[in-house]
């Protein structure tokens, strides 16, 4: 493919923050002349780098009662190589989609000679492994895996580890074409093969995002989207003294990191995981508080924002929804310790303005499942090795 070259970086301690860069062409041809790296601000992406990293990542795919055709189209676009993980939260008792989910995956896998994981989230076995390994917040009362996306791409990273992997993106399985879930995977590789540091980070941002109203209105920014970013942008502003808008993905749902970096992060539950991993990593790799981290300070962290080719779209959740969103993204910047008061003001009167808060309220604390590297990964992996096969999808249940 075609990309633009990262033109333009900001960095806030030991984070390259890239501003977006635009896919300019989906396919590059076979031919191997390449331009000159950076020629004309474009850089060549060959084919087999990008399968080299598609080899070397799992494509975690977390799903709570999507549509089968949903489902199916999701993960008929993930690319060949990509170790497909499906988390899935779905109902499994009055009608078992999950056994269809399961069905699914398994003839997918059967016709095209792959293989995939799938894993309900409230697996017995999975939830024992997470004792095993003391991660006790991530368990309910009932001693299985808490309900939310963020609580399955917990379960998602650690199996990509466990089956080896070096690169996790997520996935969801709403999408309505396969199409993208094709190109977002082509993107992440692509952001990986430009990254310095082992600890890396590709976040999405769509070209667009269609809404039907009448006809057809291809619409860019989202309202919580433009918000967040807002706020982001504000808390760097504020730490840096220079005023910026270089966040333009503070909650791509889309994204993927090295496993690397992914093991020191904490995943937020619910709307706030991906807001969360940024604060997280200015926190930890901004330089303005100490740093637990200080070898991989050394490396960088490298964030890269690429901009699709093919427009978003997926299931529409309504405006509670979207409150929610907004609520809990914001809530993980105002409770961040880097959070100067201009930001707090902004993000309360933006939350009350939007109805998103009720007046005299302040944004609830986000809760925080803590970063893998802190509980005993060998315990989980000492568990489910042994294990691992009888959640492929070709074995059968
Ligand atoms: N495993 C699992 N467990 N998956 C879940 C759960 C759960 O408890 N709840 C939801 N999911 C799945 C959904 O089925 C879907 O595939 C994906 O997680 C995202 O959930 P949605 O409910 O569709 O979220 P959204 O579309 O409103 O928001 C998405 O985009 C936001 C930013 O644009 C999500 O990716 C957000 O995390 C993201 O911030
Ligand atoms: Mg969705």
């Amino acid at each position: 493919m075609y990309i633009e070259s990262p033109r333009y970086t900001e960095r806030f301690g030991s984070v390259r923050i890239n501003d977006v860069q635009r896919v300019v062409a989906l396919d590059s041809g076979l031919k191997s002349e390449i331009p000159p790296h950076g020629a004309m601000g474009v850089v060549k992406i060959s084919e087999e780098t990008i399968k080299s990293f598609e080899d070397k990542m799992a494509i975690v795919v977390p799903t709570r009662n999507e549509k089968l055709k949903l489902f199916e189209g999701v993960i008929s676009g993930v690319p060949h190589d990509c170790l497909v993980i499906v988390i899935s939260n779905s109902e499994r008792d009055h009608i078992d989609r999950f056994r269809m989910e399961s069905d699914t995956l398994n003839q997918m896998c059967r016709y095209t000679h792959r293989q995939a994981l799938i894993i309900h989230q409230k697996d017995t076995k999975v939830a024992e492994a997470m004792k095993q390994a003391g991660y006790h917040e991530l368990l309910d009362e009932n001693g299985l895996v808490r309900d939310g996306k963020s609580e399955g791409m917990v379960i998602g990273l650690l199996m990509a580890k466990l089956a080896g992997k070096e690169y996790v993106g997520f996935v969801d399985a709403d999408n309505y074409f396969p199409g993208s879930v094709l190109e977002y995977v082509r993107n992440f590789a692509a952001g990986f093969s430009m990254a310095k540091s082992p600890y890396t980070m590709v976040r999405i941002l769509w070209q667009y995002k269609p809404k039907i109203s009448g006809g057809l209105y291809f619409r860019k920014w989202g309202r919580v989207s433009e918000t967040t970013n807002r706020c982001f942008n504000s808390l760097i502003s504020s730490s840096t003294g220079f005023e910026t808008n270089i966040i333009k993905t503070g909650n791509a749902g889309e994204h993927a990191m090295s496993l690397k970096l992914a093991e020191l992060l904490p995943y937020a539950s619910g709307y706030a995981v991906e807001p969360q991993e940024l604060v997280s990593i200015f926190e930890q790799f901004g330089g303005s508080l100490p740093s637990n981290y200080v070898d991989v300070m050394k490396h960088g962290i490298d964030l890269f924002q690429i901009e699709t080719r093919n427009p978003h779209l997926h299931e529409e959740k309504g405006i509670e929804h979207l409150e929610d969103m907004l609520l809990t993204g914001l809530s993980t910047i105002y409770h961040s310790p880097l959070c100067d008061e201009e930001t707090k003001q902004l993000i309360i009167s933006q939350l009350r303005s939007q109805k998103a808060l009720n007046p005299r309220k302040k944004p609830p604390k986000p809760y925080l499942n803590r970063p893998p590297c802190e509980v005993n990964i060998r315990e989980f992996t000492k568990f489910m090795e042994p294990l691992l096969k009888t959640y492929f999808a070709l074995h059968e249940h």
